[in-house]
């Protein structure tokens, strides 16, 4: 069995290694131009080339959840496209979510800058009930930091696009429930795919129905928010502040707003980062998963486009 590696801006040898150990007897080596066929594919950010080259692939293997990117490219006829499907990731997503609300309810940014000026001062404490929090999309991540905000006793809401059930969440589903699910949150988490239907729903009409002194975590891609309509929230006094780890271009141009906003904490795409071992793992598992003709989690509908 031969897979083809073609993740741009990856190191490849130890994908390569990890993979031959992990699938004994399968050549893995890495694309080039005029390769020979392979059956299956790693991929991060392909060239199209790689797809016009490799039309008789079977499996394509994204190594990150999100596929937005991949499902841009012309993918050959008949080919299986899986994601990655947790592999280490919701427990770092939770961690990220957890620390961005807690920093803002307990107001640690600005306990923060008073122990940098020299000032030993007391904040009230706030209440709990009153910064309920919305999580956009309950998939595996989602309903991963959906639990866990339910842990430090937050109202927790969840929103997706079919009906769900999960303790200690009340769940919204569909376009129709989405403006009760926007005015029961004050901080909004945005896990959703980046699909036609999802694309700039972090805009002035959606954005605004939050609870006044609104907080804004996007952790899921830049294409899914409206800057201009962020920054327009935060100036207007209803969004209280926004931490952002995925912007529409990335790197954020050096000019960008979000820079020089001092309501915006921002990170470098890093919420949830794809973690080698964990993936390889995976990703074995679901090639002989793919070979043996048994079902897989992860695998994307091309038609939904997640
Ligand atoms: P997932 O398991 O596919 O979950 C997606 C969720 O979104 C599902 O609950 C789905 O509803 C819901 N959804 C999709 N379209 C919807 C719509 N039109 N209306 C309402 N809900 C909708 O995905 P995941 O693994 O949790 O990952 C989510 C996203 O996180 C990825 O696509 C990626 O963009 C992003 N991500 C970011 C990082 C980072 O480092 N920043 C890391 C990993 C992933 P159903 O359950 O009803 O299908
Ligand atoms: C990262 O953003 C991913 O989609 O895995």
């Amino acid at each position: 069995m031969k897979i083809a590696f073609c993740c741009t801006g990856t190191k490849p040898e130890p994908w390569l290694n990890g993979l031959r150990t992990a699938l004994p007897g399968a050549e893995v080596e890495v694309w080039h131009a005029g390769a020979a066929p392979a059956e299956h594919a790693v991929v991060w950010a392909p060239p199209q080339q790689f797809f016009d080259e490799q039309p008789q692939l079977k499996g394509i293997f994204n190594i990150g959840a999100g596929v937005d990117a991949l499902l841009k490219l012309r993918l050959p006829a008949g080919a299986t496209v899986v994601r990655l499907d947790d592999a280490g990731m919701s427990v770092q997503m939770a961690e990220y979510v957890c620390h961005a609300v807690i920093r803002h309810f307990r107001e640690f940014d600005a306990y923060e800058a008073d122990i940098l000026a020299g000032k030993w001062s007391y904040r009230k404490p706030r209440e709990r009930a009153e910064f309920p929090v919305g999580v956009m999309g309950l998939g595996v991540l989602g309903e991963r930091v959906a639990k866990a905000l339910s842990q430090f006793e937050f109202p927790v809401m969840g929103w997706s696009r079919s009906a769900k059930t999960i303790a200690g969440v009340q769940c919204f589903a569909g376009a129709t429930q989405l403006s009760d699910f926007l005015r029961a949150s004050k901080v909004l988490v945005n896990l959703l795919p980046l699909t036609p239907d999802t694309r700039d729903i972090l805009r002035l009409e959606t954005l605004s129905q939050l609870q006044g002194g609104g907080y804004v975590i996007n952790v899921a891609r830049g294409a899914h928010l409206v800057d201009e309509d962020l920054i327009a929230l935060l100036d207007s006094g209803h969004l209280a502040g926004a931490t952002l780890d995925v912007f529409r271009d990335e790197p954020l141009p050096a000019e960008h707003p979000f820079w020089q906003q001092p309501k915006i904490s921002i990170t470098p795409h890093t919420s949830a980062r794809t973690l080698r071992d964990e993936s390889i793992a995976q990703i074995a598992g679901k090639i002989r998963a793919l070979e043996a003709g048994q079902p897989m989690a992860g695998t994307v509908d091309l038609a939904r486009g997640y």
